[in-house]
């Protein structure tokens, strides 16, 4: 099968399209064909090594040293059952299915072997190219919105990095919610914020979000802007302050109303993130769809920091 492997962590140009053989499925595993992969920020920490502050020697002692010891990347996968384990109930050959792969990856390649429960069923209304776009972003934000700050209606929600993977997510599960939606995000992304559901929008070249001067209950930073002081400042009493992209540091020195931690990308979160792009109540936001061989460039537009919404790869 053609797969990109990264032997050693650099930029994009180290992610290589190369034969691999097909991969056979462990007794709980399923063996998919993929049909869309996402192309995420997680993906590209992990093939450039840039580790939030704090986390490099940690990162690389559970990663690899030089390179990831899963050499084939990808974390999120829309496709077709190809093959299944011995004691894998629930699925059948032909079956479409979506999910996040976990700590072995894989997903940039024809075939992947996952876990049968990381998996869920695909509703036929949902493309793989929205099923891949979406997960990432927005199981991160259904986790952080709903089971971690317990959004209720009515509510103020920031979401800085409003034009991102979890922002698109998180200003429209927020809207969707019925929660008063502020946006940060650049000028030339404002009207696709406000389109997606915000009631307001932040331009952070020209306003500091730290500087907003009012309170939020719910607060999502996925660009890293705030600290837990800042974060403080902003969050209303009872509410809470989400730094999804926080250091060892920020880790740390969470407690109260701020909080950190990694989204469990989970088939539960998974399963109740597709219904809602089946009733178009969640557009993935799809910058870019391209083909496999063309990893680089999905993984330039990721390492830019300009990306807008999603970018998948298909094989
Ligand atoms: N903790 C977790 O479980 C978890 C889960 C998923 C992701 N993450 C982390 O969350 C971060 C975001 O991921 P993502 O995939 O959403 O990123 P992304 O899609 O790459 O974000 C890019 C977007 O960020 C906007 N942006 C850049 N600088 C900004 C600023 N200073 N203020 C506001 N917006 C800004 C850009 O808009 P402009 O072009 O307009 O600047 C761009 O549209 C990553 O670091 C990722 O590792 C954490």
């Amino acid at each position: 099968m053609r797969a990109v492997v990264v032997q050693h962590y650099g930029p994009p140009s180290v992610a290589q399209l190369t034969e691999l053989p097909s991969p056979e499925p462990k007794p709980d595993q399923v063996v998919v064909r993929v049909a869309a992969a996402a192309v995420t920020a997680g993906d590209a920490r992990i093939r450039g090594a840039s580790f939030p502050p704090g986390m490099g020697t940690l990162g690389r002692l559970a990663l690899g040293l030089r390179g990831p010891r899963s050499t084939v990347l990808g974390m999120v996968v829309s496709g077709t059952v190809e093959a299944l384990g011995s004691r894998v109930a629930g699925f059948a050959i032909g079956d479409e299915v979506a999910g996040m792969a976990g700590g072995r990856m894989g997903a940039h390649a024809e075939l992947v072997t996952i876990e049968a429960k990381r998996l869920v069923h695909k509703p036929a209304g949902v493309s793989h190219d929205a099923a891949a776009a979406a997960i990432f972003g927005g199981t991160t934000a259904l986790h952080f919105l709903h089971d971690v700050a317990g959004l209720q209606p009515g509510q103020d929600v920031l979401v800085i990095g409003a034009s991102g993977a979890v922002g698109t997510s998180a200003v429209q599960l927020a809207t969707l919610a019925g929660a008063r939606v502020t946006g940060v995000t650049s000028g030339r992304n404002a009207e696709l914020v406000r389109t997606l559901g915000a009631d307001e929008v932040v331009d952070y070249t020209t306003t500091d979000p730290t500087a907003l001067g009012r309170r939020f209950d719910v607060i999502i930073d996925a660009v890293g802007t705030l600290t837990p002081a800042t974060a403080r400042a902003l969050v209303r009493e009872g509410g809470t302050a989400v730094l999804a992209v926080a250091g060892l540091g920020e880790m740390l020195q969470s407690r109260g109303p701020i909080t950190t931690g990694t989204a469990p990308g989970s088939a539960a979160l998974v399963g109740r993130l597709l219904p809602l792009l089946e009733r178009g109540e969640l557009d993935p936001v799809i910058q870019a769809s391209l083909p496999l061989a063309e990893i680089a460039r999905a993984y330039e537009i990721v390492d830019s920091g300009r990306k807008v919404g999603n970018v998948v790869v298909r094989p």
